[in-house]
């Protein structure tokens, strides 16, 4: 039987926009197409999310700080902040949590701009290129990584 993780699924700004904006980079699905996509996905692998969307870096940190015991890792899409937060890749590395990065876009195809980082170091790993699949691939990548972690606990060398 596995643990019953608790995943947070953070979207920063501008996403609530999905499906209106830019479809040619960002595809037609909306946020709420994605949030129930993760949410199949989430149940067929027995994993709670909870999900939040917010234009606002300060309410993206405050979220990141309550997931402290509440959740086991993050999934986050920080869009444009993810090239200009120092302060959202201090709250990921504060509350330590095993946290994956997932763009819709390959933003190393894109604006130089957006070749950097800031979330890259204190993640886990990245996802970037696959549209909604890039969430649906960063779920997966996530509860692979924690319950692979909460087996090498269970059966110590
Ligand atoms: C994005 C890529 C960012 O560069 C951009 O600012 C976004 C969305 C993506 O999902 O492809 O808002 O994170």
């Amino acid at each position: 039987m596995h643990s019953l993780f608790s995943i947070l699924v953070l979207h920063g700004p501008n996403l609530n926009l999905l499906g209106q904006r830019e479809p040619g980079i960002y595809g037609c699905l909306s946020l709420a197409d994605i949030n129930r996509l993760l949410t199949e996905a989430a149940n067929k692998l027995e994993v709670n999310i909870s999900v939040t969307q917010s234009n606002h870096e300060g309410i993206l940190v405050d979220t990141i700080h309550a997931s402290v015991g509440q959740h086991q890792g993050i999934l986050i899409n920080a869009g444009a902040y993810t090239h200009t937060s120092v302060a959202l890749r201090d709250a990921i590395a504060g509350v330590n949590l095993p946290t994956v990065e997932v763009h819709l876009s390959n933003i190393y195809r894109r604006e130089e701009f957006r070749h950097h980082s800031y979330i890259a170091p204190v993640a886990i790993g990245q996802i970037s290129g696959f549209g909604a699949q890039s969430y649906l691939l960063g779920l997966h990548a996530l509860v692979n990584y924690l319950r692979e972690q909460n087996s090498q606990k269970e059966t110590p060398a």
